[in-house]
């Protein structure tokens, strides 16, 4: 994707050289040797597989990983029996801890059968110790092994394992420079990520992820709007602006830039059609983003603000800094403002310390916003945090008896919600073939909610309108309009 880095062109025998994108640039094109030299023993390119187990942002990171991989000549595979396997990880709950593992007993077996294959581990599970301790001590088999702050280097640390022969660990406590200028794997060609901001200065007393994502740094908008501009270029229509909290976009650079200035300027990029963001934190969210939202012709009408909890009191707790009375005033004032507006949300239950009552509340909260979907989590114990140490742990019994009170509940309104506009011509994104039945193409509507229609696999990628004849629960079924 970025012309600047050409491995053809650099000397793979002289020095490093300094600066980090020429670096990058320099191991590929030696790494490049070694898939050169595979080829030719196996009649064939080495494969690579890149596993993601996280948010939207663990997705575009394993864009970057997958391009680095591009570069040096691997051929890209979903399945796990490749050559080399990376597994992308996330440690925001436990389950997704647990589900590693059990790739990893997988993987385990297939490297049995091909000593030769190479495993790795990145992303967020691999910024905890005890991980790293656990995987040196019962997963010797793993060859490399990273974090969040250094993706950039892959093809370096691959190299490295390539000609020491050991496993090779690099784990940053704290990101350094952000490095933007290495090739990019897309895994659509019309929509894309783009990350406008990285980590996170919330610290809500549950969660991990200002401990292994670092702090909050934006970067500049010129860089993001030059981005944006490069994707469209390619084909891109939709972007999708990344960070765990837009809305405190840009408080800490140089030149200070507001959330809503930045969407201001991406909606005057020419040629992008749908502007995505998330996610947005309640506590931020300002009344110009709401003008702007409400202005704009591209952002889709659609706002994803993680309740966690119903409870003034629980929400202290979790050090959210809004209480329940705010959070229904601004959704309130979010649906009065922009009335086809899909709400969305993330709601925890089971928080230490948390009552009957307090669970009552959030389930006031939902009856009250009637959210149009919402994910619901039970609580996950992270060690580290100030939530882990609580002493009120509630049972599992408990928990899971009030998940799936709220599950029911919020299931019933989501179904009720996304019939709304039954009848109406929508614009939709046409995003893939419908692969259980020929003729048909799955289109998502700006608000999030996708279509089914009959149409031709030509319309992959295109926006069109579309009238929605039917609801069948969580999506419609529909009739592409004339254009
Ligand atoms: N930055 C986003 C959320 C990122 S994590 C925000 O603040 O909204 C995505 C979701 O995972 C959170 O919204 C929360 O609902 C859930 N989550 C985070 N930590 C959790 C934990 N320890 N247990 C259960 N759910 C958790
Ligand atoms: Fe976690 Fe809170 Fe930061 Fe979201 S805002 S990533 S929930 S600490
Ligand atoms: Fe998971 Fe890391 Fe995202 S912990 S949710 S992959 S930021």
């Amino acid at each position: 994707m970025y012309n600047e880095i050409n491995p053809d062109q650099t000397d793979r025998t002289g020095g490093l050289p300094k600066e980090e994108s020429s670096r990058q640039s320099h191991f590929i094109a030696r790494c490049r040797g070694w898939a050169g030299d595979f080829e030719k023993t196996h009649h064939r390119r080495p494969t690579a597989s890149v596993q993601t187990f996280g948010c939207q942002m663990n997705a575009r990171d394993s864009e970057k990983l997958s391009g680095i991989l591009e570069q040096i000549g691997f051929e890209l595979k979903e399945e796990e029996d490749a050559d080399l396997v990376l597994y992308n990880t996330c440690t925001v709950r436990d389950n997704a801890n647990q589900r590693v593992y059990g790739r990893l007993g997988y993987v385990h077996s297939l490297k049995k059968k091909n000593p030769a294959m190479l495993i790795g581990l990145c992303g967020c599970m691999m910024q905890e110790e005890s991980v790293i301790e656990k995987i040196r001590q019962s997963y010797r088999f793993v060859d490399l092994i990273f974090g969040t702050h250094n993706i950039y280097k892959l093809a370096e640390l691959l190299y490295e394992r390539l000609t020491s022969g050991s496993m090779v660990v690099d784990i940053w406590k704290e990101g350094r420079d952000i490095v933007e200028t290495l090739p990019t794997e897309r895994k659509y060609p019309y929509k894309s990520g783009v990350n406008i901001m990285y980590g996170c200065n919330n610290f809500c007393s549950y969660c991990i992820v200002p401990y292994v994502r670092g702090r909050e740094r934006s970067r500049r908008p010129e860089e993001i709007l030059e981005e944006i501009r490069r994707l469209v270029d390619e084909g891109v229509v939709e972007v999708m602006l990344l960070g765990q909290n837009v809305n405190s976009y840009g408080k800490n650079l140089e030149t200070p830039v507001s959330f809503a200035g930045l969407l201001k300027e991406a909606e005057a990029i020419e040629g992008l059609k749908r502007i995505r963001f998330m996610t947005s934190h309640p506590k931020d969210l300002s009344d110009e983003l709401i003008q702007v939202m409400k202005d704009s012709e591209k952002i889709c009408p659609h706002l994803h603000l993680p309740l966690q909890s119903g409870s003034s009191r629980i929400l202290k707790i979790m050090n959210r800094r809004y209480d329940k009375e705010q959070y229904l005033a601004l959704a309130k004032k979010i649906r009065t403002a922009i009335p086809d507006i899909s709400l969305t949300t993330d709601i925890i239950v089971g928080f230490p310390g948390e009552t009957e009552e307090d669970f009552e509340e959030t389930m006031d909260v939902v009856r009250q916003v009637r959210f149009d979907s919402a994910f619901t989590f039970l609580y996950s114990k992270r060690t580290g945090t100030p939530a882990a140490a609580m002493e009120n742990q509630i049972p599992k019994e408990v928990a899971q008896a009030r998940f799936d009170r709220l599950l029911a509940l919020v299931q019933q309104i989501s179904k009720e919600m996304s019939g709304r506009d039954t009848g109406r011509v929508l614009t939709a994104l046409v995003e893939e073939t419908d692969r259980q039945h020929e003729g048909m193409v799955t289109g998502r509507l700006g608000n999030n909610i996708m279509v089914h229609f009959p149409g031709a696999p030509e319309l992959v990628g295109q926006i069109v309108p579309v009238r929605l004849l039917e609801s069948r629960g969580f999506y419609y079924m529909g009739r592409m309009e004339e254009q």
